[in-house]
């Protein structure tokens, strides 16, 4: 982002105020937040620079080599949130393009201070002298963790002059964590325009898939879609599979030929000024699912369903697996999939974890930043159970999540073999409203009556 409004400046200035309360009745100290950063690809060639996402939730500056230092010990009029940036560099930005510098930053992104970065190793032991503690990604980073290293030898090096070194090291990210996991508007309505982009990437796959494609084919409108619209890249890696290669959960795009009776798998969605989105969608090549697909394509509609409408304020994380799970787990004995000489019913089946060799994933996750976002699935102010892990976390406005059954069929002896090689996903994002929750990526449609209509249009 080469500019910032004011509201978006407004936005970060006050999740670095809210860090530096927190920071200051824990007992104060100085928090370190480093960017990502630049990773060689091969000879000359880096990879596409990402910023670190906790970062950018606290300055939404995405130069590399960047690093925010929240300072809860600054007295009055001294600055406490201080950026250190790359230099100014007239031949450098000829070859790479545009830098804020120090004081650029400072003044478009509202810092108290900005320094060039070569000077970090000089500010920081004068930042950590006398400070009680320091707050940082415990050992995330060799890098990072070689440099607090370095800022302490040389703060303890200042010891016969009296100067006292951080006595306490803290883990900064459980407090980021829990910020990032309830999403704010500013937040929402990035969210809300990723997602739509991603539909549409999606809407014009259906409409592009003939049999005959290979898989790459399709991902190529995807990722077309994602650009066009001003996405900076995918979220994660393109899964495109077609037959049976919608059985392998991770899947990426390949070069399979799509075959007239395949359904295909699309799990792709794009990154947009830092927020992901990710959606699944699971059509027939053809544009007609057959009876078997059919049969299974509603089930797992039928699950997200139910686990949509257990998605809401109030209620567990583990809330909307538990409801599809019993979709899920009734239509594998309806069908016959799960052994109903085994099985006696869909409880059963839950309590024996009979549905695994056919649903071997949760039926959601964070998504914010990241497309796997930060905070903690699990209370963990709650009492142990007997298994020993804390109650699952309850949800509230704001959190964001994906909702994404599936049932994956391989061909084994005891599985009816219409239903062999079929692989079906249906994954949306959600945000958790009071009475229940949005889902941001209905631009594309789910239901199998309007897929088919979606892609006989386009025929
Ligand atoms: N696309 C990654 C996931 O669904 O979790
Ligand atoms: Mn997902
Ligand atoms: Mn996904």
């Amino acid at each position: 982002m080469n500019s910032q409004t004011e509201s978006a400046v407004d936005v970060y200035r006050a999740r670095r105020a809210r860090v530096l309360t927190a920071l200051r009745q824990s007992g104060g100290g100085v928090a370190i937040v480093p960017t990502a950063p630049e990773v060689m690809r091969n000879r000359d060639a880096d990879y596409p620079f990402r910023h670190d996402s906790y970062f950018y939730y606290l300055t939404g500056f995405n130069e590399p080599e960047a690093t925010l230092i929240l300072d809860a010990d600054a007295k009055d009029g001294e600055p406490s949130s201080i950026l250190f940036c790359r230099e100014k560099n007239a031949e450098r930005e000829t070859w790479e393009g545009f830098r804020f510098g120090p004081e650029g930053a400072r003044d478009v992104f509202g810092f108290d201070a900005a320094f060039p970065i070569d000077t970090l190793d000089e500010h920081m032991p004068r930042l950590l002298a006398d400070s009680p503690a320091l707050h940082y990604a415990l050992g995330t980073s060799a890098t990072l963790d070689e440099k607090v290293r370095g800022w302490l030898a040389a703060v303890r090096a200042q010891n016969r002059s009296g100067v006292l070194a951080p006595s306490k090291a803290q883990d900064l990210l459980p407090l980021l964590d829990e910020m990032r996991l309830v999403k704010g508007a500013h937040e929402i309505a990035i969210m809300r325009r990723a997602a739509s982009i991603s539909a549409e990437a999606h809407r014009r796959a259906m409409h592009a898939c003939r049999p005959g494609m290979r898989e790459y084919e399709l991902e190529a409108e995807l990722l077309y879609t994602f650009r066009r619209h001003g996405a900076q890249s995918p979220a994660y890696g393109s899964i495109v599979a077609t037959g049976a290669n919608a059985c392998v959960l991770h899947y990426p795009a390949g070069n399979a030929i799509i075959q007239e009776g395949d359904l295909i798998l699309i799990d792709a969605a794009c990154e947009l000024d830092g927020y992901a989105s990710d959606i699944t969608r699971t059509f027939p090549a053809s544009g007609r699912f057959t009876s078997a697909q059919r049969e299974l394509y509603d089930i797992v509609l039928a699950a997200q369903s139910a686990a949509v409408d257990a998605t809401r304020a109030g209620v567990s994380f583990d809330a909307p697996h538990q409801a599809a799970l019993r979709v899920l787990s009734q239509g594998l004995l309806d069908t016959g999939i799960v052994d109903r000489n085994k099985f006696a019913s869909a409880d059963d089946v839950i309590a024996e974890r009979g549905y695994a060799r056919f649903y071997m994933h949760r039926t959601g996750h964070w998504i914010g930043m990241d497309v796997h976002d930060a905070g903690d699935y699990r209370d963990h102010d709650g009492p142990l159970d007997d298994q020993g892990a804390r109650p699952w976390r309850t949800l509230q406005a704001g959190m964001a999540l994906t909702v994404e059954p599936g049932l994956y069929v391989r061909p084994a002896d005891d599985v009816p073999e219409r239903y062999w090689n079929i692989g079906i996903r249906i994954e949306d994002d959600a945000i958790v409203t009071a009475t229940g929750c949005e889902l941001i990526t209905r631009g594309v449609p789910v239901d199998a009556d309007e897929i088919e209509a979606l892609m006989s249009a386009a025929r």
